[in-house]
């Protein structure tokens, strides 16, 4: 028997220690070093025939390789093709990250009962009666879905090896043990190991790989850093659980880029595809109400009308208040900051509440002007016209500042049956011929005048 080697992971990041130690050097976390055995000697991989180990690789000149474009296999799921460039890649492997209960074997599920081809969902964290139920509140129906109830990763390869799927599903990777490694599931050597036969399986056979993953309490996903680099495709599922809307984004993508996003809403039969997400994001009062505004905001690529509301009302307590949804709250003070000192309106003694409907958050600065109009809105108890949109940065001189993909964010507003958009004077706008009147603004004495 060969002799068993451990060594010393630190189950936070992941580096690796001869001997054991109380602070990690490298995250400077505490008590998270842990002895794992490693038996370097047995390695296997998931098949070990002649045929992967007689193939070795030569070196080709670039211009000689053919370069026509990665088949794809499409999911029939619209967000998830366009988050992906365009369908799945075969051979890759691609990594889904989510805070729990957000959704993301629900979108697995979803996306095997769909696709028109053999599918193996393997599950280390449900029942297959849990999957059946899910499947049934789904109600999708794909006859060559095939649910394995597995941790051991040899016995996944052995199914596989039987079924011979077209995709296979792996619900988590943290649930995924293997027989070469003797650490428990979830350690960071075992999550290392089981993707790197994972990759190997994948890699030679040419079937897609999709892993859960879960995530740690700071947001990052469970597991050594070494994860995401080792996976093609890294995708995170977020969004508020109390809210409907989920927003699938890739963080990294070797076949596509990493802009697009796509956008669900979770139903009580399972993810709907959102594909025109302004529609659902801004309210459909008939009455103009004061204190909101339009923002044409771009989330990756893609471009989204927002509304934002707010409510400026006297302070009844000596410190006012200042509080944001899906904003940032350092951003809005420095907003009211400029708003007092530039442009002269008294807000020192007023509570400021904002709001940013849909339960999603923004961190494109090209909102500001919305807010500000927001803002002054609710200040003025005057509305502004549902057919106005704004697009465009506060500076802390006051000035209005031009935002990329100015064409873009017109040509969504126009879509939209918006009349009016306001942007910066400085901004290039190279559209000509729209139905949309485009006001150009430099500062905010100007906003002020046009809307009220
Ligand atoms: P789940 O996919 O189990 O989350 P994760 O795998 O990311 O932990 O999602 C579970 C939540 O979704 C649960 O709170 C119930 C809800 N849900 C629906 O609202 N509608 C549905 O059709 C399904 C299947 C789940
Ligand atoms: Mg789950």
């Amino acid at each position: 028997m060969a002799k068993v080697k451990t060594t010393f992971f630190c189950q936070n990041c992941g580096s690796q220690f001869a001997k054991w130690q109380g602070q990690c050097t490298s995250c400077k976390q505490w008590n998270t070093i842990v002895e794992e055995v490693i038996q370097k000697e047995v390695k296997a991989n998931w098949q070990s025939n002649e045929k992967s180990k007689s193939r070795v690789s030569k070196p080709t000149l670039i211009h000689e390789i053919s370069s026509t474009t990665e088949k794809r296999l499409p999911t029939s799921d619209q967000e998830l093709d366009r988050v992906l460039g365009g369908g799945i890649v075969p051979g890759s492997l691609i990594l889904l990250g989510g805070e729990p209960g957000i959704g993301k074997s629900t979108l697995l599920l979803q996306i095997s009962l769909k696709l028109p081809y053999k599918t193996l969902y393997v599950s280390g964290e449900e029942s297959q009666k849990q999957i059946k139920m899910r499947a049934e509140r789904i109600s999708q129906k794909n006859s060559n879905c095939f649910v394995l109830t597995e941790t051991k990763t040899q016995n996944i390869f052995k199914q596989i090896g039987e079924i011979e799927p077209d995709i296979v599903i792996i619900d988590s990777i943290q649930t995924l043990h293997s027989d070469y490694i003797e650490s428990s599931a979830g350690s960071i050597s075992q999550i290392r190991e089981c993707t790197t036969e994972l990759i190997k399986f994948a890699k030679e056979s040419g079937t897609p790989v999709l892993l859960i993953g879960h995530i740690t309490k700071d947001g990052n996903i469970a597991g050594p850093k070494i994860l995401e680099h080792m996976v093609d495709t890294v995708l995170q599922f977020e969004g508020d659980r109390n809210h409907v809307y989920r927003i699938l984004r890739s963080l990294k993508n070797r076949f596509g880029s990493t802009s697009e996003l796509g956008i669900y809403e979770m139903l009580s039969d399972g993810l709907r595809e959102v594909s025109n997400p302004s529609e659902i994001l801004i309210s459909k009062n008939a009455d103009e109400l004061s204190g909101t505004a339009i923002a044409a905001t771009l989330e990756g690529a893609r471009p989204l009308m927002i509304e934002i509301q707010a409510l400026v009302s006297t302070a009844v307590y000596g410190t006012p208040q200042r509080s944001t949804t899906g904003y940032n709250a350092k951003r809005l003070n420095m907003l009211l900051a400029v708003l007092e000192k530039r442009a002269g309106f008294k807000l020192a003694a007023k509570d400021v509440f904002l709001n940013i409907t849909g339960g999603i958050s923004i961190d494109d600065t090209a909102i500001d002007l919305a807010v500000i109009a927001a803002i002054l809105s609710s200040n003025e108890d005057e509305e502004i016209s549902k057919a106005d949109c704004f697009a465009a940065e506060i500076g802390l001189a006051g000035e209005i500042r031009p935002v990329n993909r100015i064409d873009q964010r017109i040509l969504e507003a126009e879509k939209l049956g918006f009349k009016r958009f306001f942007a910066s004077k400085h901004n290039k706008i190279s559209l000509q011929n729209t139905n949309i009147e485009i006001v150009l603004v430099s500062r905010i004495e100007d906003l002020v005048s046009h809307l009220f």
